[in-house]
């Protein structure tokens, strides 16, 4: 039904885990498989839009006709985002950013030393969102929520927090759902009193559903 509908629009999506290496051979990252980023920008593609998707590592093939950047490191990932932030229309950042990652990588792999401990000073990740928020003129922006409790109100926080247009919520705590599943079950949240409840769906149908939302919220598409 809604064809070619994003067609002239300028999509940069953000998908899958970030890695933060300790030494050579170690590294800090989370269960994000890119699903959810790689469904969004493959059905942006067949509706018309021009996707780019920075992608962390994932083990997906690139959907067809979408160019995908990738990096490993949250500092890379904002790198990236900052580079083509200015020239698209709308940002969905469903990427899981590791929030620390170790102060010092070890240039050689850290030997064990009997049963002493090893302890990682961790230090918290650039937050990728608030910073775009700075350079944000035309464009919408879309965050996710990765929440285990009070979700709701935890998403509200972020929305508010990073200057969201529209903030997609799922509980990961939830079984057969979130990191992983081919399904999700998301709240679209705009604000208190502006929370779209949807049932559990593929990757696939969430993508169709919240690309319908951002079409409604983005400014017309210049020329039309
Ligand atoms: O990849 P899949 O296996 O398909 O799983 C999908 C998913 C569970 C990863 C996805 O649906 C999801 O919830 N993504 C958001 C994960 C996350 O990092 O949530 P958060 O609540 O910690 O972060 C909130 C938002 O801020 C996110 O849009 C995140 O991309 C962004 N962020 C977070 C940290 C950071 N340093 N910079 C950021 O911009």
């Amino acid at each position: 039904a809604q064809a070619e509908d994003w067609t002239g629009r300028r999509l940069l999506v953000t998908a899958g885990p970030t890695r933060e290496p300790i030494d050579p051979v170690r590294f800090i990252t989370n269960h994000s498989s890119g699903k959810m980023g790689y469904a969004i920008a493959e059905a942006a593609r067949k509706r018309g839009a021009v996707v780019t998707l920075i992608s962390g590592p994932t083990s997906l093939d690139a959907p067809a006709g979408v160019e995908v950047i990738p990096c490993q490191r949250a500092s890379e990932m904002r790198d990236r985002v900052l580079e083509r932030f200015g020239e698209c229309d709308v940002l969905v950042m469903t990427a899981a950013v590791g929030d620390f990652a170790p102060a010092d990588i070890h240039k050689e792999k850290i030997k064990k030393s009997g049963d002493q401990p090893l302890l990682l000073n961790l230090q918290p990740t650039p937050d990728i969102l608030k910073e775009v928020a700075a350079h944000k003129t035309h464009q919408t922006v879309v965050g996710f929520a990765a929440e285990s409790e009070n979700v709701v109100q935890s998403a509200l926080g972020k929305l508010q927090r990073k200057h969201l247009d529209l903030i997609v919520a799922n509980d990961i705590s939830a079984p057969g759902i979130g990191f992983q599943s081919d399904f999700n079950q998301v709240q679209l949240i705009r604000g208190a009193d502006a929370i779209e409840v949807l049932p559990r769906l593929t990757k696939r149908e969430v993508a169709g559903i919240l690309l319908d939302r951002i079409r409604d919220l983005m400014p017309p598409a210049r020329g039309s």
